[in-house]
């Protein structure tokens, strides 16, 4: 497991999100009221950007079809058919940069 910086804590105000590539992948950090949360960003339905979606009240809503995920834990919290949940990183702020463990 590493630590990837991807960014300042500014990078990404409250109630923002922002993909980032790790290793190739396509990881989504949020900011919920000044704390970060990571999860996968690629909609387990279709594989759509879910960074391209909405985010309020820490749930986004994939752009696409509608699906709405936890962006705390990635959880699938809305969504007609089961699909998977998104897999969730741990974040780390350190000196003002926000950290991601994958
Ligand atoms: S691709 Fe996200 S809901 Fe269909």
């Amino acid at each position: 497991m590493g630590k990837i910086i991807v960014g300042k804590v500014s990078d990404i105000p409250s109630g923002k999100m922002q993909k980032v590539s790790i290793d190739g992948r396509d990881i989504l950090v949020a900011n919920i009221d000044g704390v970060f949360y990571a999860c996968d960003d690629t909609c387990t339905h279709a594989g759509a950007s879910l960074s391209e979606g909405a985010l309020e009240g820490g749930v986004i809503t994939c752009g696409w079809h509608g699906a709405k995920f936890n962006c705390m834990s990635g959880k699938l919290e809305k969504f007609p058919a089961k699909i998977r949940d998104l897999k969730s990183y741990r974040t780390v702020i350190e000196s003002d940069n926000v950290f991601v463990e994958v």
